[in-house]
């Protein structure tokens, strides 16, 4: 979709400044000045979203848990990289000195899926293999692709299950 820009700037003419004498001893210099209007626009056609909401691991003194939002193009990130970038902890305790930083050998950024899974990519043959007997509804957070570049919608993520403090 075509967006349409409007600036407005005011320049100095061109001109020379015009040069009055008032009475017969006060020079005055005058500049003029017009608004410039310049209107362009530009192809910059919207990419799908997702956006994802971080539920925290513990209540808050009131009993609600906390929650963090982010927002990502749908299918150009993977969940651990978005946790990552909007600075949503994701590992453990264990897991914030031992993990793998992404590689899928470690299995210490499990999160579990509460809504929206049919926006994310399948489980990966390393998810297949750490994840096996364990709930569908758990992915590894460096597998898990967020969108699919055409979709949209929002993703609901437990970021740390309570087994694994
Ligand atoms: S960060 Fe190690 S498996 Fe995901």
């Amino acid at each position: 979709m075509a967006s349409l820009l409007n600036f407005t700037a005011m320049s100095v003419s061109q001109q020379p400044p015009e040069f009055y004498l008032r009475g017969n001893t006060t020079p005055t210099f005058t500049t003029k000045r017009r608004a410039n209007s310049v209107s362009f626009a530009v192809n910059s056609p919207e990419k799908p979203e997702i956006e994802l909401e971080f539920i925290g691991p513990k209540a808050g003194s009131d009993g609600s848990y906390p929650v963090d939002i982010a927002k990502a193009i749908s299918g150009e990130k993977l969940l651990r990289n978005i946790m990552l970038d909007n600075k949503i902890e994701l590992y453990a305790t264990y897991g914030k000195v031992m993990n793998c930083g992404g590689g899928g050998n470690c299995g210490t950024c499990i999160v579990e899926i509460i809504d929206g899974k049919d926006l994310l990519n399948e489980r990966t043959n390393t998810e297949l293999r750490h994840l096996k007997k364990k709930p569908e509804s758990w992915r590894l957070a460096c597998q898990t692709i967020v969108g699919n570049k055409e979709n949209s919608g929002k993703v609901v993520v437990q970021r740390i299950p309570q087994w694994k403090k």
